[in-house]
């Protein structure tokens, strides 16, 4: 198989997240069981696993959305902190702002973090160009297609130059077409950027087409399982028999917990 080793793979790559000993009850429900992985910088990191195993909640406890029960998650050395850390992310049901145009979209999360007037205007224009939206600057999201709306939320997330970018299943409702466009979109977004990348998905080539590394999560409570280094390189093709045999190596490891 087309899968580097570990050691390879982190070898001189700078951590930029690490999680130790993550633990996340709801009352008497335990969901994460005490979970330890790094994510590289500059990284896209793919996380997987069945519905209900814990994905959403673990990434609430990466975002500090919801409190950890024991652990720690720390963003370049330091405990990660939202007024510290540049976090994005992209929620399972995507959508704009849709009392704002296109343009003021971009600028929301760049206003919220009180930018200066001129570095607004200058990420909005560079974002507006990377996504091929300056034509529609001026459009409300009822206006657009739904894949150009998926291109704003993707372009104010990223406008803000997110040390990590959290995307939970963001494109697990779209049909085939646009989600092989919108993560076509993505890769490109982030080789131009250079950002961190944690995506969720349960959809295994999704995954496969996407990562550098996917980790696996077991069915609930969820612990690492497994971490497959994806070697093969971009763009890939979905019928590549190598694309194959990773596909199914995944799909086995989930299926045999
Ligand atoms: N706020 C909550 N209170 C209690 N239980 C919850 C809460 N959120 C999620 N759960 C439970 O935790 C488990 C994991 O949910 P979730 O993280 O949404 O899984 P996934 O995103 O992998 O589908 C499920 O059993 C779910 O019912
Ligand atoms: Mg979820």
């Amino acid at each position: 198989m087309q899968t580097g080793t570990k050691g390879t793979y982190a070898k001189n790559r700078a951590i930029k997240v690490r999680v130790s000993n993550l633990t996340k009850y709801y009352g008497d429900l335990l969901v994460l069981d005490n979970i330890n992985f790094d994510i590289y910088k500059g990284e896209l990191l793919c996380i997987v696993g069945p519905t209900g195993c814990g994905k959403t909640t673990f990434l609430n406890c990466l975002s500090r959305f919801i409190p950890i029960t024991t652990g720690s998650i720390d963003v370049d050395g330091q405990p990660a902190d939202p007024r510290l850390h540049n976090i994005a992310f992209v929620f399972q049901e995507v959508s704009a702002i849709p009392w704002l145009t296109v343009e003021d979209n971009i600028r929301f999360g760049l206003r919220v973090k009180r930018l200066p007037h001129e570095e607004i205007e200058r990420r909005t224009e560079r974002m507006l160009e990377i996504v091929g939206l300056t034509r529609y600057r001026a459009y409300y999201p009822q206006q657009l297609s739904a894949s150009m709306e998926q291109r704003v939320v993707i372009a104010r997330n990223f406008a803000i130059n997110p040390d990590l970018l959290l995307m939970d299943e963001p494109y697990g409702q779209l049909d085939v077409k646009l989600r092989y466009y919108l993560e076509d979109e993505l890769m490109r977004i982030w080789r131009e950027l250079g950002s961190t990348v944690a995506f969720i998905t349960h959809n295994i080539e999704e995954a496969v087409y996407l990562a550098e590394r996917i980790l696996i999560l077991s069915p609930k409570p969820a612990t690492i399982k497994e971490e497959v280094i994806v070697a093969l390189p971009h763009p890939r093709q979905y019928d590549d028999p190598e694309f194959v045999k990773v596909r199914d190596y995944v799909t086995e490891s989930i299926k045999w917990w």
